[in-house]
């Protein structure tokens, strides 16, 4: 058994506020495994990799560096440059979505999670952390939420930094977004065995936290300090 909180869920279900706000709780690590994804795809699109050359791809995937760098935000660095907010463009997160299809980019990318998280201490985020990175965290959590809801939030996000889209854009590639991640054959979005189903909608991500808080120590973690 890992002392670690797995998150999973399918995009903008609140994943990663959730985790952080765990994280700030319990004085646990954050690790953000979606954000390393997009740092291969950053680094595919600057080199030229082509992103249907799964060999080209896993060698890219070994290669790189990808740091973290704990705070508010928390800070990701690509080869010791802060990618933090170039890891969220829509080019990127195509991208990304694109590469983590493929199995090579997968096992370099669970290679180096399995490695962060073995320790515990570890809130860990991402569509197959609870089936396949850390199956034995003490909590694994599958958060969810209506389409909808989840297209709206996106929208909040893309708003608020800056991006131009429409609802029914957003939507959309949602939709899409949950096709491929659902019917990949590597690591398919699914709810692993054991998990806690915590559906978001209509709740303020502090009070999932609470929930979640409260299922981690009914499960024997260790309670928050304070
Ligand atoms: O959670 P996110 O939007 O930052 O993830 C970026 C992409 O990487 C997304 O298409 C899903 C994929 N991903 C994955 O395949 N496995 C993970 N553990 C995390 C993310």
């Amino acid at each position: 058994m890992v002392e670690a909180i797995a998150i999973d869920g399918p995009a903008g279900a609140g994943k990663s506020t959730v985790a952080r706000l765990l994280a700030e709780r319990l004085g646990f690590q954050y690790l953000d495994t979606g954000a390393m994804y997009r740092c291969v795809a950053l680094a595919a699109l600057r080199s030229g990799t082509p992103l249907n050359d799964p060999t080209a791809l896993g060698r890219l995937a070994e290669e790189i560096r990808i740091e973290f760098q704990p705070g508010t935000p928390q800070r990701v660095f690509l080869n010791g440059e802060d990618v933090t907010d170039l890891i969220r463009t829509a080019e990127v997160s195509e991208a990304a979505s694109v590469v983590s299809v493929h199995p090579e980019v997968r096992r370099q990318m669970v290679r180096r999670q399995r490695q962060l998280c073995e320790a515990g201490g570890v809130v860990l985020e991402g569509r197959d952390t609870t089936t396949v990175v850390c199956p034995d965290a003490r909590l694994k959590v599958f958060l969810t939420a209506s389409l909808e809801e989840r297209a709206r939030r996106r929208l909040r996000d893309l708003q608020a930094a800056g991006a131009e889209a429409t609802f029914e854009e957003v939507l959309e590639q949602i939709r899409e977004r949950d096709a491929r991640d659902s019917g990949r054959s590597v690591s398919p979005l699914q709810r692993a065995e054991g998990a806690l189903v915590v559906d978001s909608e209509g709740i303020l991500p502090e009070e999932v936290r609470d929930r979640i808080l409260a299922a981690w120590v009914e499960n024997g973690g260790q309670p928050p300090p304070g």
